[in-house]
């Protein structure tokens, strides 16, 4: 039983295998939040919260006058607003007449076998067969508001879920202006921030601040997730460290605008509130409907290893779904980096050849495929192959990549329209854009009203025929521009402010329709490589291009950060060619390989410009891929940037879950004359047992290693990488395996 309810005095206690999440009604109605964090068996935990008058804080009416009582001054479940609580609410709302007012109490709740889920919306799966679901209503009782706050408990991945259900079960339109997803309040303690920014080629930046008094928001209000603020972040113990320390996680399931509001208030408390949209959301619930609030995976764990780790198993086996979600990734070669929109059949049949003679397993055409893709000025929209670049059809060219014995890949944009193509003159109302405006143009392109159906079909519909008419294995989905220009002309003027909503949920309409469809094939999601790299898209595209930027050095950062949150079998990565395309940077291939095989592994560039011995290079890194994958997909990862970073060195550990198989990675952005060693402590062996080191030959135990320690040979050259496999040779007990 992971969700335990004590009865009578309406407290609920939500039990995973480590921690506990309590609440309970207090005696004026309101649902308060008692606990999160480390398990603890359910008992009354309201004599950590004592009432005193707060002055200018109000006294809600059922507290009579017991000015003690404020809800500004309590931790809640769901805060709201226009009741006297002053600080960021979950829901703001304004009522027919006009009102900002919603005044949430408990009504009921219920407890039920098996995990919900949500219409239309990507949500986390029961694959334990352990989950649980506990759904509390609160009502606004002049509004007949009602709220339907769910939680989702996976007890062994250590994971509650949260999302709202809004209905109108009154008689008047009421206007929700902010329908957050979760709210979350930590009463006491001293924390830190940890959220991953960025910008287009250095996505996911770890930056980790303390919480100020005041209110921190990170979010999108682009209409994807973004290159700039992930939907994910971590409130962890200002003395957290990769071992120890309370650490929460927020994790978002959506691909669309967002809010992660974070406030430090005056009484010492934090809260978070994660909401879909920016400002400018607003979604009119007629009376009878419900508006269905994404979810957001929450996590505690002691460390923030740990707590990556748990993220890590609970993305790739709750979330990421489909064939390839746990299978082998087939290694790929893209064609972008190695010629651009310069594509002929002879050009791309040759660079199959040089890769499958490598052993490369897929061949991706991305960009430039289809009719009138000179640049980026035009095609988008007209999704049949270009009969000048390709006089002999896309049957030709992809007959030539099978001959070689490699699976097919093709890049698509489907939510774009350039305005020089065939889609746009037929159907300009289509894209999004107000009437008398001329749209912003990004990549010179416009974005496509997906929150119309008729655009959604024509999607699937364009997309089907491809999948259908063509041997296609894998398809690159990508999205190369911010929204503007939010407009949708089958919507009235009230309720523009659902457009990016209702879009992303056309966009999860279109990808649940077509992985459905095609369950064999590999989707791989990318916005100008990583813009919507978020847990909403990894429900239908299992991995998503971690970056554009392929230069190794700024992938440590990228990569880095990506794992506090993100297991390494979502992040597309790739070997590039020297000097490097973004930063003119050069890196041996060794390096280049070492980055990218910690991730969904391929190359992405022109094999004709480089030598017999880096060809032979790649053939041994394809074959060691295929080798290692296992480990590098499903083992549990530790960072051990905490050892080496000061000496100019990033580094990562990969440990089998039966601690028989590690591989340690070592990649220096400095080398320095007559520098000390990198000297690492590994992590997660088993102490008792003898290790042997490939790379050097030496057997150790597995607590000399993670006590002692491992010293790495001395590093040289420019940016080296070290890779060390270990490999259990006797078990605790002394006994040869
Ligand atoms: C942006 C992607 O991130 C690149 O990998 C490439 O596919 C280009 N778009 C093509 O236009």
């Amino acid at each position: 039983m992971s969700i335990i309810d004590s009865g009578a005095d309406h407290s609920i206690t939500v039990q995973t295998k480590d921690s506990s999440y309590h609440m309970a009604v207090d005696g004026y109605g309101y649902l308060r939040h008692l606990y999160y964090g480390k398990r603890l068996e359910p008992e009354d935990l309201f004599y950590l919260y004592r009432n005193y008058d707060r002055g200018f804080s109000g006294n809600p009416r059922p507290a009579g006058n017991d000015r003690t009582y404020s809800l500004d001054a309590v931790c809640q479940e769901f805060s709201t607003s226009g009741v006297g609580d002053y600080r960021i609410p979950a829901l703001r709302v304004m009522n027919t007449d006009g009102s900002r007012i919603a005044d949430l109490r408990y009504v009921s709740h219920e407890i039920r076998p098996g995990k919900y889920t949500l219409p239309g919306l990507p949500t986390a799966r029961d694959t334990d067969g352990d989950a649980q679901t506990l759904e509390v209503v609160l009502r606004d009782e002049p509004s007949k508001l009602t709220v339907r706050l769910l939680y989702g408990v996976l007890e062994k991945k250590n994971m509650i879920t949260r999302a709202v259900i809004y209905e109108n079960t009154g008689d008047n339109p009421i206007v929700l202006e902010k329908a957050g997803s979760c709210c979350l309040e930590i009463p006491y303690g001293n924390w830190d921030l940890m959220h991953f920014h960025g910008r287009h080629n250095r996505e996911r930046a770890p930056e980790r601040v303390p919480v100020l008094h005041g209110i921190q928001t990170i979010g999108s209000g682009r209409g994807m997730s973004s290159h700039q603020h992930n939907p994910f972040a971590i409130l962890c113990d200002h003395l957290a460290t990769e071992d120890h320390g309370d650490c929460y996680g927020l994790m978002y399931l959506y691909s669309g605008s967002f809010r992660a509001e974070i406030e430090g208030e005056p009484y010492g408390s934090v809260r978070a509130v994660m909401s879909p949209g920016d400002e400018s959301f607003r979604w009119t619930l007629q009376p009878g409907t419900q508006f269905a609030a994404p979810e957001v995976l929450m996590c505690w764990a002691d460390g923030l290893t740990k707590l990556s780790q748990q993220y890590h198993k609970a993305v790739r086996e709750n979330i990421c779904r489909g064939e390839y979600s746990l299978a082998h990734r087939p290694v790929l070669i893209n064609s972008w980096e190695a010629a651009y929109f310069d594509i002929s059949a002879d050009r791309i049949l040759k660079l199959a050849e040089q890769a499958a003679n490598l052993g490369i397993e897929l061949f991706v055409l991305d960009d430039g495929w289809f009719r009138g893709r000179k640049d980026d000025n035009a095609g988008l929209g007209d999704w049949e192959y270009d009969p000048e670049k390709l006089p002999e059809g896309l049957d030709y060219l992809i007959a030539g990549i099978r001959e070689t014995g490699m699976l097919f890949g093709i890049w698509v944009e489907p939510e774009m329209v350039n305005e020089n193509s065939d889609l746009y003159r037929t159907h300009p109302d289509w894209a999004l854009a107000a009437p008398g405006r001329k749209p912003a143009r990004g990549r010179n392109q416009l974005v496509l009203d997906l929150s119309r159906e008729d655009v959604q079909d024509y999607i699937i519909q364009f997309m089907t025929e491809l999948l259908t008419k063509y041997d296609i294995s894998y398809i690159k989905w990508d999205f190369n521009r911010s929204v503007t220009d939010v407009y949708s002309h089958l919507l009235p003027a009230e309720q523009q402010g659902e457009v990016v909503h209702r879009g992303i949920l056309g966009l999860y309409r279109v990808l649940e329709t077509l992985t459905a469809r095609f369950p064999k094939v590999l989707f791989e999601g990318c916005a100008g490589g990583g813009g919507r790299f978020d847990a909403g898209m990894m429900y239908y595209t299992p991995q998503i291009w971690g970056s554009d930027d392929t230069d190794p050095i700024e992938r440590l950062i990228i990569q880095k950060g990506t794992s506090f949150g993100y297991p390494l079998s979502t992040v597309g990565a790739h070997v590039s060619i020297a000097p490097n395309h973004q930063t003119g940077r050069s890196t041996p291939i060794s390096t280049r390989a070492a980055v990218a095989m910690t991730g969904a592994f391929g190359y992405e560039l022109d094999l004709g410009l480089i030598d017999r011995e880096e060809q032979e290079e790649i053939r041994r890194q394809v074959r060691e891929y295929r080798e290692d994958e296992p480990l590098i997909q499903r083992g549990l990862y530790y960072r051990l940037g905490e050892d080496t970073e000061r000496m100019d060195a990033f580094s990562w550990l990969l440990v089998s879950e039966d601690q028989d198989q590690a591989l340690l990675t070592v990649v220096a952005t400095a080398t320095h004359g007559n520098a000390p060693l990198i000297h690492v402590r590994l992590k997660g062996l088993d102490p008792d047992a003898l290790y042997e080191l490939r790379e050097d030959g030496l057997k150790h135990s597995g607590a000399a290693l993670m006590n002692a320690g491992y010293t790495l040979p001395q590093l040289t050259g420019d940016y080296p990488a070290f890779r060390l496999h270990l490999k259990r040779v006797q078990n605790g007990a002394g006994k040869e395996e």
